[in-house]
């Protein structure tokens, strides 16, 4: 990763105490730590309603490094007290304006202590209804004001709960700060394998010439995890899986299957092309939302032996939810590039694999010389791994050695790993550095939000209004129910059922 330009600065997390807290940014600041890559003087001050001293906070931080970074935390122990010594700590309750009044005394006198000037990035860890809440509190007491030093925020998802309440979110934002200070996160963008896509496709010469309506059959985008809601019940069942998953990551990851080639590699370009293809999404008819989307939640089955909770006894969900753990999903992008190529797109919780990865199916050649002596269907595809095992695989078809001409479907796979010879950074850490240094390539625009919750809207409304589009059940360790399949025309066709192990069919 770049230290380009990285200026004196403080990150302030509001929401310190909390669980993103721990398990990511903390763990991702004392990565970028143990890296070279923060300033000399630096600090982060935890802001959170708990009453306690530093000292106290700083052992929560031990704690949480030592549980949720256990591989540094023990290969790196010499450097833990230097960084423990740049944590700091200011009581903040997010509703109480007084509160405020003292982070602004406490910023002045430690800034003065340590010579630090005051850039300051403040991260909201927090509940999305007190974004607007602790914004405005920052404005009152000028914690917005850039004559000392930029000021940043980073806003965690979901930047709304729908296409009103985003937009009424990002003017509430915009009282105190401008877009360019305004960085709405998507942990899937930091993801380095969802940046590779970018560069697979604009750094060679062979993808980009098929990479459109003439080759392309379709498009798969599957992010399907093993786990369930666990103790996140409360906040999911107002969420469900098409605004906790598909609104932000799954679109934006599309986004960048198929945008077109940027003129320069810049945050503008990049995001004025992906922001297009979010504006060119069809919209789905109105009364049409169950051909084009399939719901499910999961009931409570057995997985190798052991009874798994349905959704609606997991803690913190209704006991009558009616929230989806499953989405899979039909769209089209209406631009020349694509036409009417169909995207798939699907996600859910209590499926058989933890697998995120984009599936290109390519057309089939159009003279099938040897159809009668394929022994698999010839499948020409591309497979864009992004989770685990992150690479790049085609799959094409192969004669058999021998006398004849069979053929076989063969795969050739490239294996991130085989090119890093360290660690692949985790998202939060390429995320949090980019806001440090002002780069806002890999988070999104207030356009983007705004087109995509446009387009998820429709289902949003339809499913709230119209009794009659079913929830399917399915079965914890499955694929989702059957029905995801009736989403293609054609009856011979299924959702690729991707493997842990890179292998394909
Ligand atoms: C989060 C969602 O944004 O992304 C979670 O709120 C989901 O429900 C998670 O589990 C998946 O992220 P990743 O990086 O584990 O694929």
């Amino acid at each position: 990763m770049k230290k380009n330009n990285i200026e004196d600065q403080i990150l302030v997390i509001f929401g310190s105490n909390g669980d993103l807290s721990k398990r990511k940014l903390l763990p991702a600041v004392f990565q970028l730590f143990i890296d070279g890559l923060l300033p000399e003087r630096f600090i982060v001050l935890g802001a959170g309603s708990q009453e306690k001293d530093e000292i106290a906070y700083r052992a929560d931080v031990n704690d949480a490094l030592k549980t949720f970074a256990k591989n540094s935390y023990i290969e790196y122990s010499d450097k833990l007290d230097a960084f423990l010594q740049k944590v700091f700590y200011q009581k903040v309750n997010n509703q109480t304006e007084e509160d405020f009044g003292a982070l602004k005394s406490y910023i002045d006198n430690i800034a003065q202590t340590l010579n630090i000037k005051q850039n300051i990035v403040y991260y909201f860890s927090i509940p999305p209804f007190l974004y607007e809440v602790v914004a405005a509190n920052l404005v009152k007491f000028g914690l917005n004001n850039e004559e000392n030093g930029w000021k940043r925020i980073i806003v965690e998802k979901p930047f709304g709960y729908s296409y009103d309440s985003a937009i009424d979110l990002d003017k509430k934002l915009h009282k105190g700060f401008n877009e360019d200070q305004i960085y709405r996160i998507d942990h899937y963008l930091g993801k380095e394998t969802v940046q590779n896509i970018m560069v697979t496709r604009f750094s060679n010469g062979f993808f980009e010439p098929i990479w459109n309506r003439k080759y392309i059959d379709r498009v798969e985008i599957t992010a399907s995890e093993k786990i369930g809601v666990g103790d996140r019940g409360g906040y999911y069942d107002t969420s469900g899986a098409l605004r906790d998953m598909i609104q932000n990551h799954l679109l934006q990851v599309m986004a960048v299957v198929a945008m077109e080639p940027p003129a320069v590699f810049d945050s503008d370009s990049i995001r004025n092309e992906t922001v297009k293809v979010l504006q060119a999404l069809r919209p789905i008819p109105s009364g049409k939302v169950a051909d084009y989307v399939v719901r499910g939640q999961y009931i409570s089955s057995a997985v190798d032996g052991v009874l798994q909770k349905s959704y609606r006894e997991e803690k913190g969900v209704a006991p009558s939810s009616k929230t989806e753990t499953f989405v899979a999903l039909k769209l089209f992008i209406d631009n020349w590039r694509w036409g009417d190529i169909p995207f798939y797109i699907r996600t859910g919780k209590q499926l058989p694999e933890r697998v995120t990865e984009v599936v290109i199916h390519l057309k089939p050649a159009p003279h099938q010389l040897f159809k009668q002596l394929c022994l698999t269907e010839p499948n020409n595809m591309i497979i864009l791994r992004i989770h685990p095992d992150a690479g790049v695989a085609i799959d094409f078809g192969m004669k058999i050695p021998g006398a004849g001409f069979k053929v076989q479907n063969v795969n050739m796979a490239f294996h991130y790993s085989d090119l890093a010879d360290k660690k692949i950074a985790e998202a939060y850490e390429r995320l949090i550095l980019d806001c440090m240094i002002g780069d806002s390539t890999l988070y999104a625009r207030a356009d983007a939000v705004k087109a995509s919750w446009k387009f998820v809207d429709t289902i949003l409304n339809a499913w709230k209004n119209d009794t009659e589009i079913p929830l399917y059940y399915y079965d914890c360790n499955t694929w989702g129910p059957k029905e995801s399949n009736n989403l293609y025309d054609d009856k011979f066709m299924k959702w690729r059922n991707p493997f842990s192990k890179f292998k394909t069919e």
